[in-house]
């Protein structure tokens, strides 16, 4: 692994090994030491998480961050080229971590630097730490990858994070229930990749009643900056939300989980129920990135 750009690009092995190794971490049987490595953190879109999460992760590894926050401070404004900014900031860090709104951009700067570089977000396209995570997330709550059912719910369309952990999962035999409105369903390249993977989905037009045979919940929110229309927005936002008087019934060990940040589609008084897991779930971001930067800077 030189770089994380997709998760197409990883294996089970792999996959299973950044999980071995996000174990020991967490448990303190592995101690990475990045003193004197510096991780570039540019962030082009926002984000609270993914971005909070590396820096925390570098520093608890004794390593530095230097952080970009969009382009406003930078010389991006007098015309500099992002081919050229990549290249200068390579001179100063050992690794990238990129959060862009453009499809793509991650793959370009890893071809244009030398150093690794991670995808932290690519527009609607993929967001594979976060993906990592979840799959880090979902072996603690389940003690298993394997044929699990996963319903992924909300907007299937624009949230890069259920694009990645659907690829992901194809990998372990998963089943997946679909809940989204039909003008934000799961786009036709993921669903032809299940099909020809003879991975089993099926899309269901609502959450209540439909909920029994899961083991994961994963709920994500209405993207509303991938909208063109506001309106557009408005109809698809609170179309599918989860309340706690639709968990009557399932299954001990669902755990519903969510990459955050939450709007309204799940109501707080899921909160307090056992199977609210997101605030754990982000928490493992910091163990599962903390592995990441490692096996890519070669220090595990
Ligand atoms: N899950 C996630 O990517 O959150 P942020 O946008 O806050 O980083």
């Amino acid at each position: 692994m030189k770089n994380l750009i997709s998760m197409r690009d990883l294996s089970k092995d792999e996959i299973l090994h950044l999980m071995d190794i996000a174990g020991e971490i967490e448990k303190g049987n592995i101690v990475p030491d990045m003193q004197r490595k510096l991780a570039a953190l540019l962030f082009f879109e926002p984000s609270t998480r993914t971005m909070f999460s590396f820096d925390t992760a570098m520093k608890r590894m004794n390593g530095n961050t230097v952080i970009m926050s969009g382009t406003k401070n930078t010389s991006a404004q007098k015309g500099e080229s992002f081919a050229d900014t990549l290249l200068t900031i390579a001179q100063y860090a050992d690794i990238i971590i990129m959060r862009s709104p453009i499809e793509g951009s991650s793959r370009y700067a890893a071809e244009v630097v030398d150093i690794p570089v991670v995808n932290a977000g690519d527009g609607a396209n993929q967001h594979p730490t976060q993906a990592l995570l979840d799959l880090y997330s979902i072996v603690k709550t389940q003690g298993t990858l394997e044929n699990l059912t996963i319903g992924l719910a909300g907007d299937l369309r624009f949230g890069r994070t259920v694009h990645s952990l659907a690829q992901a999962m194809a990998l372990f035999g998963a089943k997946f229930k679909f809940f989204s409105p039909s003008f934000l369903q799961m786009p036709s390249y993921i669903k032809d990749d299940l099909a020809e993977k003879n991975i089993q989905f099926e899309e269901c037009p609502e959450l209540d009643g439909n909920l029994d045979d899961l083991d994961i919940l994963y709920v994500t929110r209405v993207q509303r900056e991938r909208f063109a229309d506001p309106e557009e927005y408005e109809k698809a936002r609170g179309s599918y939300i989860l309340r706690k008087s639709m968990l009557d019934g399932v299954k001990d060990n669902l755990r519903v989980m969510h990459p955050l940040p939450r709007v309204d589609e799940i109501h707080t008084d899921v909160d307090v129920t056992q199977y609210a897991y997101y605030f754990q779930q982000a928490k493992n971001g910091v163990y599962t990135r903390q592995a990441i930067i490692s096996i890519l800077m070669g220090e595990v």
